[in-house]
């Protein structure tokens, strides 16, 4: 089993180019298959979830082909529309092949993605807006068999309880190629969203609204085929920004979406970092010790603060001076990286959807556990600010979200190798 070894007290310099995003990447894959053509896609990052989806579409009948960070997917030998359990399990996002798969084929059969990480993370969203497009949906042990039986599905108003971001996926893509007009209230404002609108409307779909809260989809029988460069990664941007403000020194992400990653700029610049943000530019200084963020930190839908950078930032404020306050209300579990920070020797109390982190004046290098994605991305935070050696395990995790990680935090000149 892989881990990363990282050695603290090294500040970060140079520059580096942001991978396009993961949670743009996978729905732009699932909706390729609806094209009946050949989709270009180009700045997608090279991750196990992006491999993932190669194998989801491939086992579909579709061709999926990588070239550097370009990948070719041919939807026009669609045979398949059963995507077996060990394929969905894999990764949670496989469940936004369902609308696809609808959307082009009329039906699919999937099963509930595995697993527990950030809590119950419920579908019931999706399937309560599927069937009020039409959809039969019957679950049979674990899997979900979704049939619609004019084999299109119609348009319908829909308003999510919440502006769940896989639901809104889910329901654009079945909303594309149904019979009339689909309207979603309270649609997720997540700029990820957008850049799948951009893909599908490069492909011929009629879609308004993405980035407020009202999307108006009007549904045609056909899409075709395009060429389509995947937005950049903000929570990676965070990443890479957290790091250097924990681990002092001084940064320039170039491809960065600037706007996009304002929400978490704003919060990070009142550790006391410099930040001045180009188009497509982000630099950022940081000189001794980070300050603790005066006001609570909530996480909210966007464009509110990134329940994805809530990690990160905290273990870069976990040797801040004085106290944060982080207040998680995306997800129910998502302070599992709290107990390998306090290993290194943060001070964070998590009550319920609270977290109370005191600054420390230094961390210490400790072997821990990757939990999950963003928390295991955090620990790497912590480790570049901390004293001595740190071991990563389970990094798994990590790879699903950043490309090569050691070789853009090694070319900042950080201490870390895979080992
Ligand atoms: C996506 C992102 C993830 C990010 C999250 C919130 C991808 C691949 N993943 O996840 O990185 O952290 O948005 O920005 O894009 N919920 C229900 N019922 C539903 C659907 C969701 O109760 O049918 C709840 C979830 O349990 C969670 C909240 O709504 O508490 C938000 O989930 P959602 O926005 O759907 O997140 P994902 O699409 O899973």
């Amino acid at each position: 089993m892989q881990k990363l070894v990282v050695t603290g007290g090294k500040p970060l310099r140079g520059e580096l180019s942001v991978q396009g995003s993961k949670n743009s990447a996978l729905p732009i894959m699932a909706a390729s298959l609806m094209c009946g053509g050949e989709c270009r896609l180009h700045r997608c990052p090279k991750l196990t979830d992006i491999y993932a989806a190669s194998r989801i579409l491939n086992c579909v009948g579709c061709r999926c082909t990588f070239s550097g960070n370009s990948a070719a997917v041919d939807s026009r030998s669609i045979d398949r529309t059963e995507i077996p359990e060990e394929l969905m399990r894999e990764m949670r996002s496989s469940i936004i092949f369902m609308g696809a798969m609808l959307g082009t084929a009329g039906e699919c059969t999937v099963s509930v993605p595995g697993g527990c990480e950030l809590g119950p993370r419920p579908i019931d969203m999706h399937l309560a807006a599927l069937k009020r497009m039409g959809v039969d949906i019957s679950e049979l042990s674990g899997r979900i068999v979704c049939r619609i039986p004019s084999g299109r599905a119609h348009g319908a108003k829909i308003s999510l309880a919440f502006p769940s971001v896989g639901a809104t996926e889910n329901i654009i893509l079945c909303a594309v190629t149904a019979d009339g007009e689909t309207v979603i209230n309270n649609a997720a404002r997540e700029p990820e969203i957008c850049d799948l609108c951009g893909f599908l409307r490069a492909c011929g779909a009629r879609i308004t609204g993405d980035g407020e809260s009202r999307i108006v989809v009007k549904g045609k029988a056909k899409l075709h085929g395009c060429e389509y460069t995947i937005m950049p990664d903000r929570i990676a941007a965070a990443t890479y920004l957290s790091m250097t403000a924990a681990a002092g020194g001084e940064i320039i992400l170039t491809n960065a979406c600037v706007p996009e990653t304002e929400p978490f700029l704003s919060v990070l610049e009142q550790t006391g970092c410099s930040i001045y943000t180009g188009e497509n530019k982000i630099y950022l200084h940081s000189g001794v010790r980070l300050r603790a963020v005066r006001e609570r930190i909530r996480t909210m839908p966007h464009p509110g603060f990134p329940t994805d950078a809530q990690a990160v930032l905290m273990a870069a404020l976990a040797a801040a001076d004085g106290t944060s306050i982080f207040e998680e209300n995306i997800f129910d579990c998502r302070y599992r990286h709290t107990d390998a920070l306090i290993k290194m020797g943060a001070d964070i109390q998590v009550l319920g959807k609270v977290a109370i982190v005191k600054g420390v004046r230094r961390l210490h290098g400790a072997n821990v556990e990757a939990t999950d994605l963003r928390g295991g991305a955090a620990m790497a935070v912590a480790a570049l600010a901390a004293e001595g050696t740190t071991q990563i395990t389970k990094i798994s995790h990590i790879d699903r979200g950043y490309e090569k990680i050691e070789e853009a935090v090694s070319a900042l000149g950080g201490d870390i190798r895979r080992a």
